[in-house]
């Protein structure tokens, strides 16, 4: 199939996975491979604009990544917030929109600021959009959306049995955000991570042996060539005539 034939997914998440071991194969500290993956991300949202993807999901700390060790948890914390504040220019350049998917409780102050601050600056752009999940894990989410439900039942504002799959998604943290067609995770592991549980639910999986530092456009573009591959028959069938 030629580029031009392509079709191009919706949402495109990724699990930013591999900057330890990067760094580690190259005789480095762990954090110097968060730093590459800094850039990594700064190259793949240029790559995914130019293409074209309208929804990006990036993953950038798990609920569960709290369990390392304090010192890289303060790494990640200081990456990220001074990476939302450096490149709030570029997104409002470029017209990203941006939205936080992930908890209040447990991130620092600044964090907290640099988050709210981005997406309120970025509110009324209307190219790409950016889920920069933080904090974020996909069952605590769906317990989040779970809680407000019962909290609006239990008021009287939700009758129980109108409940379906759209009243969990009206209650995601992103509502807006549509379902992801296209999962990347480099490192090469089989795995979902606790990351966009109900979002994920017909996603297209693609697993890459390559570390995110590494990534670049040809990884996208194999990613898409490999997307236009699979039938997606969200369990229907495909006739042929
Ligand atoms: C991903 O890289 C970054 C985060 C989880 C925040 P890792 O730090 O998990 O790198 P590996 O998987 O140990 O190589
Ligand atoms: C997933 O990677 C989380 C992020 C990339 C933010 P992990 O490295 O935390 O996942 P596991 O521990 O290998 O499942
Ligand atoms: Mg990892």
């Amino acid at each position: 199939m030629s580029e031009t034939e392509m079709v191009i997914p919706r949402h495109v998440a990724v699990i930013m996975d591999g900057n330890g071991r990067w760094a580690l194969e190259r005789g480095l500290k762990r954090t110097e491979g968060h730093r590459e993956g800094r850039k990594a991300t700064q190259r793949f949202m240029r790559e995914a604009d130019a293409r074209g993807i309208g929804y990006v999901s990036l993953y950038a700390f798990s609920t569960e990544n709290w369990s390392r060790p304090e010192p890289e948890v303060e790494a990640l914390m200081g990456l990220i917030e001074s990476a939302l504040v450096a490149e709030l220019e570029e997104l409002c350049r470029n017209d990203v929109r941006m939205y936080w998917s992930g908890r209040r409780e447990g991130l620092p102050a600044p964090m907290l600021r640099a988050l709210d601050g981005a997406v309120a600056a970025t509110a009324d752009n209307r190219g790409m959009v950016l889920n920069l999940c933080v904090n974020y894990g996909g069952q605590i989410e769906i317990v989040d959306a779970t809680k407000e439900i019962a909290r609006k039942a239990v008021a009287g504002e939700l009758d129980v049995e109108e409940i379906g799959p759209e009243t969990v998604q009206q209650h995601l943290y992103v509502p807006e955000v549509p379902p992801v067609d296209l999962l990347i995770r480099p490192g090469g592991d089989l795995r979902i991570s606790n990351f966009l549980l109900w979002q994920t639910a017909y996603a297209e999986f693609y697993v890459m042996p390559d570390y995110w530092p590494s990534f670049t456009g040809e990884h996208l573009d194999a990613a898409i060539a490999d997307y236009n591959r699979r039938q997606r028959r969200f369990g229907g069938l495909v006739l042929v005539e």
